[in-house]
């Protein structure tokens, strides 16, 4: 086995709209999802001689690596005993930070284990990502999504025109679960009703490949839930606002702060402009599958 490496893009939520509590413990919600060329790299070479099972090295990362489990569940699904393989995942997205790192990471070793093993099998490997979370389905094979459901329907959208978005990370972190649970405590769920009128608002608008949703839509239903959690974002949202972002917004659950530009030199101008803080924030556009080269899905 030669070693392989995949890019692993974060996504961008371009606004949330959160609906009721489910069954399942998930919330009902529709998201535009969006990858930017903010990516971790994925390389697998074999294990060294010796080890049993699969490894994964991931500065920065504690607990479990979902990108291993993404190999553990992909070999149960679908049997193939390959020799063991060595992940090493170099980290570029910030971890906890509502951008869908760690589901990257998995969606680019779900595509390792395709390639290593031959098995061409798209509506297993969804299902194998589904299982690992909710972000993960749209990482198997990044684009744009509308993301329905609790987030793991997807329907692909026209890739958009390129645009500018400065991604400014926070030195917190936040959980998820805590962040949607802030959300009822401060009932910020919509209807069923309103969630499904959004939804087709959304297809609508989006279905000529416009950069960015309506602006009405263009907002995160979560973001006075992690602002709750962590009230300094609200100062960050003016920072980035005051940087000439046409919108800014929580991304996802947070606590990373987006801001939407024309273009990506005024993401840049704007990225030099908040420069001081730390972590640094960075200017990046939309990522395009393509990058994955030909032949891929
Ligand atoms: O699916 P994932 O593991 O990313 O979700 C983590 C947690 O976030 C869920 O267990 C749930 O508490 C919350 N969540 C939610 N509604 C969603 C997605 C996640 O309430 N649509």
């Amino acid at each position: 086995m030669t070693a392989i490496t995949e890019p692993a893009p974060a996504k961008v939520n371009l606004g949330l709209t959160l609906g009721p509590l489910r069954e399942d413990g998930r919330h009902r919600l529709v998201t535009v999802m969006q990858p930017v060329g903010l990516c971790d790299r994925v390389s697998a070479a074999p294990a060294p001689l010796g080890a049993g099972e699969d490894e994964c090295l991931c500065e920065g990362v504690e607990g479990e690596n979902l990108a291993l489990a993404a190999l553990r569940d992909f070999r149960a699904a679908t049997g193939w005993d390959g020799a063991p393989v060595r992940l090493e995942i170099e980290k570029k997205i910030p971890v906890a930070a509502g951008m869908a790192g760690g589901s990257a990471d998995a969606g680019a070793a779900l595509r390792i284990a395709e390639r290593l093993s031959g098995i061409e099998d798209d509506e297993l490997v969804d299902s194998v990502a589904a299982g690992l979370g909710s972000d993960v389905p749209a990482q198997v094979w990044p684009t744009r999504y509308l993301a329905t459901g609790a987030g793991d329907v997807l329907h692909a959208l026209p890739e958009p025109a390129p645009f500018g978005v400065l991604v400014v990370p926070s030195r917190h972190r936040l959980s998820t679960p805590d962040v949607f649970r802030e959300a009822d405590r401060l009932g910020l769920a919509r209807s069923g009703a309103e969630v499904e009128a959004r939804e087709a608002e959304l297809v609508g608008a989006l279905a000529a490949g416009a950069a960015f949703p309506p602006e009405d839509l263009m907002e995160n239903d979560l973001e006075p839930a992690a602002v709750s959690l962590l009230p300094e974002l609200e100062w960050t949202l003016d920072e980035v606002r005051g940087a000439g972002a046409l919108r800014a917004f929580v991304c996802g659950s947070g606590p990373t702060v987006i801001g939407l530009f024309d273009v990506l030199g005024s993401a840049v101008a704007a990225a030099t402009a908040l420069a001081g803080r730390d972590p640094r924030p960075v200017a990046v556009e939309p990522w395009y599958p393509s990058a994955l080269g030909p032949g891929r899905r």
